[in-house]
């Protein structure tokens, strides 16, 4: 168990997820998970109308993992518009938290089925389904818990809340954002991507079986025009949104000029993308710099905002690093996701697969040093996309966040350190940063130099725990409060008046 600042930990466990240890869980798991291969999951709005489509595993497009029925912009905002006659600002905190928590034990409960789902719709690996569901049931309770222990009859809810989500955590932010809302007394609009929706729709069946009522939190299926219908609507009190950097920028640029039904700015809690930088100086300890870095870097096939994206090597030991960086991604196992020895699943779309693919060649022509290694023939059933390590010369060379198993490498020199901070700093984004290091001063130095929203030493960059170590970005990577901390609840209530008698 990880230690947690003062003030975080109030008695509260983190979801045990499972043992793969216990022949007796690994059993029930493999179960779940070979009787999940052949089922068919649905999302379908309540009360709306829309086009149907088949939703495909990303491993295997032979596979469709269920159907989809997409409302269309004008039917997204007359749910909206339902959501801010409902009552559910009146159910008294501790029935909202219970409900929140009544769910959480329904997906413990179910763990194997929701991972079985996870892993066919967004490619997810065992090991990242496992880790996914849990994060789910932490965000639940931790923000039950964190409603019971914070909210008296000073704080009112906001009204109707957006929340948009990735399709990169389908679950875990997906249900972060929405039990969030909720447990403040606000209804829901709860938009997923639209690669996942199935997922999404499960867990809002889940929270409604556990009592929350279907015009308290409806499920939204559709595309950025889906979204940007919610964001429109006139009723909206406030946006979660946790996604591209591009797309908050629209969001806070259309909320900017208006104000909510009763008058107030409308708040726009928005987790987006990163430029993760990790820097490793000639005192670190070269074999767990290669542990985090394929961590940190490959995990998910780099389809974390969390992702390491660019390697900052001292060029005294980046010959070394590189080298066993390489053996190290030959041995990862990349493929299909339904056995647990896999590392590496696919990415998300033909269109991320081609953009990430460009991207590789255009580092090409432009005379990077490539090293890709070689993957299964079957990989060709999905969009998969081999583990790449690109040599850069500068920080400068990185552009865009590529979203992808893709890590860039730079060497520098020591006395460059300052030269090289400010480069890192100088992208505008601050979400993730890493430093290896076995010298106290380094780590005083580099860690008050760099602005990023989580900072690890000597350990991978991802993976951050709800309740414990608090996630969120700076700059361009994010507008706070930082999600699974003790801040986040506070954005999404107002003050109650003061009625004052004579
Ligand atoms: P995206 O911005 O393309 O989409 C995110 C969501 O926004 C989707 O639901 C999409 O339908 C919706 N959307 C698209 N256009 C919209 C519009 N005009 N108005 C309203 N909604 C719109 O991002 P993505 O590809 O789904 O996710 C990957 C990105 O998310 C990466 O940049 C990654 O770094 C970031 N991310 C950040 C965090 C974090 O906590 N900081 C976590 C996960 C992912
Ligand atoms: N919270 C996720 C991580 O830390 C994004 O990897």
């Amino acid at each position: 168990e990880i230690a947690a600042p003062a003030g975080l930990y109030t008695g509260r466990r983190n979801s045990a997820g499972i043992d793969l240890a216990d022949e007796t869980a690994l059993t029930a798991l493999t179960a779940a998970l070979q009787a999940s291969v052949t089922r068919e999951w649905f999302a379908m709005p309540a009360n709306a109308q829309g086009k149907v489509r088949d939703v495909l595993n990303p491993a295997d497009h032979r596979d469709v993992v269920g159907k989809v029925m997409e409302v269309a912009p004008e039917a997204a905002a007359v749910m909206v518009a339902r959501a801010a006659i409902s009552r559910w600002g009146g159910t008294p905190v501790a029935d909202r938290a219970a409900m929140l928590d009544a769910a959480a034990d329904v997906m413990q409960a179910r763990i194997g089925e929701l991972m079985g789902l996870v892993i066919r719709e967004a490619g997810k690996s065992a090991a990242n389904a496992i880790a996914e569901v849990r994060e789910a049931i932490d965000f639940l309770r931790y923000y039950a818990q964190q409603a019971r222990a914070t909210f008296g009859v000073e704080q009112q809810a906001l009204g109707p809340v957006v929340c948009i989500s990735p399709w990169n955590f389908p679950l875990a932010i997906f249900a972060g954002q929405v039990a969030a809302a909720l447990v403040a007394g606000n209804t829901v609009l709860a938009k997923p991507a639209e690669e996942t929706p199935l997922i999404a729709a499960e867990a809002v069946r889940i929270l409604h079986e556990a009592g929350v009522p279907a015009d308290a939190l409806q499920l939204v299926p559709g595309d950025g025009k889906v979204g940007a219908a919610l964001v429109a609507a006139p009723q909206v009190a406030a946006v979660m949104f946790t996604g591209s950097t591009e797309v908050a920028r629209l969001i806070q640029k259309q909320l900017s000029s208006r104000t909510s039904a009763d008058g107030h700015a409308i708040p726009l809690i928005a987790e987006t993308g990163g430029q993760n930088a990790m820097i490793v100086d000639s005192s670190a300890l070269a074999e767990q710099v290669v542990a985090d870095v394929i961590a940190s870097a490959f995990d998910s096939a780099g389809q974390r905002c969390s992702a390491l994206r660019v390697l900052c090597l001292q060029e005294d030991v980046a010959d070394r690093t590189v080298k066993m960086l390489k053996g190290a991604l030959a041995e990862l196992s990349v493929g299909n996701t339904q056995t647990l020895a896999t590392d590496i699943g696919p990415v998300i779309t033909a269109e991320a697969q081609g953009n990430i693919a460009a991207h590789i060649e255009t580092m090409k022509a432009r005379g990077c040093t490539v090293e890709q290694v070689a993957i299964p023939a079957d990989c060709a059933l999905g969009t998969f996309v081999a583990p790449t390590i690109v040599e850069i010369d500068s920080i400068a060379q990185l552009g865009r966040e590529v979203f992808g198993p893709v890590l860039h490498v730079v060497r520098f020199r020591r006395d460059d350190l300052p030269g090289l901070i400010d480069a890192i700093n100088g992208t505008g984004y601050g979400l993730t940063f890493g430093l290896h290091t076995r010298l106290d001063a380094t780590v005083e130095r580099v860690t008050s130099a760099v602005k990023a929203g989580n900072l690890y030493v000597n350990r991978n960059t991802i993976g951050a725990v709800v309740g414990v170590q608090p996630f969120g970005g700076r700059g361009l990577s994010g507008t706070g409060p930082k999600a699974g901390g003790p801040l986040y609840l506070g954005r999404l209530v107002t003050k109650a008046p003061e009625v004052l008698g004579p």
